[in-house]
């Protein structure tokens, strides 16, 4: 998809996109920093948009890793089923249906979860029931990582995981967050 496209995309369905421009490569890359991709097999991406972060991901997942990236959008979704790798399961549903996609690629959790949801965006309860299905579903000592624009939303975060750590990315438009929590042993 364009960035005109992406942009036209915000603009029918900012409710759930939650912005106009896609992430840029640094913030791409900070989200997924803390992954070690030596050890990781399965990735969970929620609100993949285009596919943008998921590429930063499988040019670093080994080959018999796997990326089950969701989407709610249509468009969206046929965009990422273009890049056309093996090992990526482009779930176009709402990301509390996680376990469903596990059970489908025959895990039993995720090592991983990267998100990109705009939860300040969505009711309070869903979001809360997408960062619980998160959760239940990591494995312990995996991370989860959210990319935001704000912190408005950091207290569903520690809610579930406890420590926060809120990391700054200025080069983005508007400059972003990454919040990395990480699952206890
Ligand atoms: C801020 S955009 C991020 C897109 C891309 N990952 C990036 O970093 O540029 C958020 C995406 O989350 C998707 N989204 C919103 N609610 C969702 C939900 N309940 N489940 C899955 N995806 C959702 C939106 O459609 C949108 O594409």
């Amino acid at each position: 998809m364009s960035t005109f496209s992406f942009l036209l995309e915000g603009l029918r369905n900012i409710r759930t996109t939650g912005t106009f421009t896609r992430s840029s490569p640094a913030l791409c890359r900070a989200a997924i920093d803390r992954i070690d991709f030596a050890k990781a097999k399965v990735i969970v991406e929620l609100g993949a948009g285009d596919g943008v972060i998921t590429r930063y991901i499988l040019d670093r997942l080994g080959k018999d890793g796997k990326v089950i990236a969701f989407e709610v959008s249509p468009d969206l979704c046929d965009d990422m089923r273009a890049i056309g790798d093996p090992r990526l399961v482009v779930a176009q549903d709402s990301a509390e249906n996680i376990r469903k996609y596990l059970d489908q690629i025959g895990a039993d959790l995720a090592d991983h979860v990267v998100s990109a949801i705009p939860f300040a965006a969505l009711p309070e309860a869903l979001g809360k029931s997408i960062v619980e299905a998160a959760k239940t579903n990591l494995r312990p000592g995996g991370c989860y990582n959210q990319v935001h624009y704000s912190l408005k939303t950091k207290s569903y975060y520690e809610a579930a995981f406890g420590q926060v750590d809120a990391h700054r990315v200025w080069a983005n438009l508007p400059p972003a967050w990454v919040l990395y929590c990480k699952k206890e042993v």
